[in-house]
């Protein structure tokens, strides 16, 4: 009942959330490269690689930008940042935010203490 309940108040508005993106963006070149790990449209082939699609374009830019500057450090991440022009930054934050975030049923049930 609890999960019932969850998805009616929750669903209309991811659906909302989805419909709000600005213009369709084309798919940058550089789409291929992150794919191999993120998936072309940011639903991640591994779980240790985070999803993006429908992440916010300005949080994608700002972790792309840091990853680039040193300022967030991953070997991975650093050395793929590297590659990326300002514009090309922009083109994929836009792509990955305009893809459908990847959805799940949160377990409410599971947590100690959930249940109260
Ligand atoms: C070889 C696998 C691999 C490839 C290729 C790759 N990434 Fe990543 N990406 C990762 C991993 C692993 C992380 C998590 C790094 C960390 O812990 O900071 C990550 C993190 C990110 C994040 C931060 C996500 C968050 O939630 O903070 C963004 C944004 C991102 N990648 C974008 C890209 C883009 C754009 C490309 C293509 C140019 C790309 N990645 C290519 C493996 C990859």
């Amino acid at each position: 009942m609890k999960r019932i309940a969850f998805t009616a108040v929750f669903a209309p508005l991811a659906l909302a959330a989805t419909a709000q993106a600005s213009s369709p963006v084309a798919k940058p070149d550089k789409v291929v490269v992150c794919a191999a790990c993120h998936g072309e449209n940011g639903v991640s082939t591994q779980p240790i690689y985070p999803n993006l699609g429908g992440q916010q374009e300005t949080y994608i830019e700002h972790a792309l930008h840091a990853y680039k500057s040193g300022e967030r450090k991953n070997a991975i991440m650093g050395a793929q940042a590297a590659t990326l022009s300002d514009a090309d930054i922009k083109q994929l934050a836009k792509w990955f935010s305009q893809q459908s975030p990847v959805v799940y049923t949160p377990d409410l049930e599971t947590p100690e203490g959930a249940k109260k």
